[in-house]
């Protein structure tokens, strides 16, 4: 497995790549990795000849009130871990490599990152559009893999990607669950156990807001009061959203129907947030609470 650092070299390398023929599929990481990351590698393989995987903590994306410092890392398990998977090179460049001094640019995705994470997060997703840009220039992937666990931000990738012709093709992987039902997430490695109960009232919540779709009810705002109280029912958590929206367009609505989606952030003891979200109405392959 190739180990780049450079942004330079990671380029020049992967040039030499694509004049064997090959076509490219990155996959864009902060590590600490889980099954979640693992799937998207695996399907990043399914659509291209090679896979990359960056691995980069992106400051720029994090508030300054946010668990930056508090990240979970551990790259000597990473590493095993995509030798494991047969990634064919990783790049992990440094904050400096990153952002030089004199950087100043910034990539911005108006309307679709001023709700849900993007209102309490206000700066969040222009670190995130920067940075992916950034990945894509350096990389050169034909196609591009990232998870619906974070549904904005697919979202915004996708309207990143067509607004400024990226020449990516953009892929979405399900959401990969713990047994119980737990998104899977690097920042469950927070989670203290005695919270864990109360970390499992997202995916009980949306199993909630599913089974009332499927029993009829079609009030978003009666859909979305009932599942606040299901997790306000549990100890250490507070609510950032809870938000019955469309797929496409992520704007709230008043009425479910076959595209609703409930999206939800919540804190677990003021220390640990957490995110979840899935379709009202469900196919089977959308899936597996
Ligand atoms: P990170 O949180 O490490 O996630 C990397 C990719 O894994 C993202 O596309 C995310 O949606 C996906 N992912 C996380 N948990 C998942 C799960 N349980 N099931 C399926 N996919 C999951 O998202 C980021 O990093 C960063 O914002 C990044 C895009 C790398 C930009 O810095």
């Amino acid at each position: 497995m190739e180990i780049l650092h450079e942004p330079k070299d990671m380029q020049q390398w992967v040039r030499a790549q694509r004049r064997t023929g090959a076509t490219i599929g990155l996959v864009p990481t902060m590590g600490y990795f889980h099954d979640g990351h693992l799937s998207l590698m695996r399907l990043a393989q399914q659509h291209a000849d090679i896979v990359v995987v960056s691995l980069f903590v992106n400051p720029t994306q994090f508030g300054p009130s946010e668990d930056l410092d508090r990240y979970p890392r551990d790259l000597e398990r990473d590493m095993l871990m995509l030798r494991r998977e047969q990634v064919t090179a990783v790049f992990v460049p440094t904050p400096e490599l990153m952002y030089p001094p004199g950087f100043q640019t910034e990539v911005r995705v108006q309307h679709l990152t001023t709700h849900l994470c993007g209102r309490t997060r206000p700066n969040h997703f222009a670190g995130v559009a920067t940075v992916v840009t950034k990945l894509f220039n350096i990389v050169q992937p034909d196609v591009a893999v990232f998870g619906e666990k974070d549904y904005q931000q697919i979202t915004v990738i996708r309207r990143l990607v067509a607004d400024l012709n990226l020449p990516v093709r953009i892929v979405g992987g399900p959401i990969v669950r713990e047994d119980d039902g737990l998104a899977m997430s690097s920042r469950n490695a927070n989670l203290e156990p005695l919270h864990r109960a109360s970390a499992l009232s997202l995916s009980s919540g949306l199993s909630l807001a599913r089974e009332l779709y499927r029993k009829g009810e079609r009030d978003a705002a009666s859909i979305a009061a009932t599942v606040q109280r299901h997790i306000l029912s549990f100890p250490f958590t507070a609510i950032d959203y809870v938000s019955l929206i469309d797929s496409r367009s992520l704007e709230p609505v008043q009425q479910a129907d076959a595209h609703t989606r409930l999206a939800l952030a919540v804190h677990i003891d003021g220390k640990v947030r957490l995110i979840d979200n899935g379709l009202l109405s469900p196919s089977p392959q959308d899936g597996n609470i």
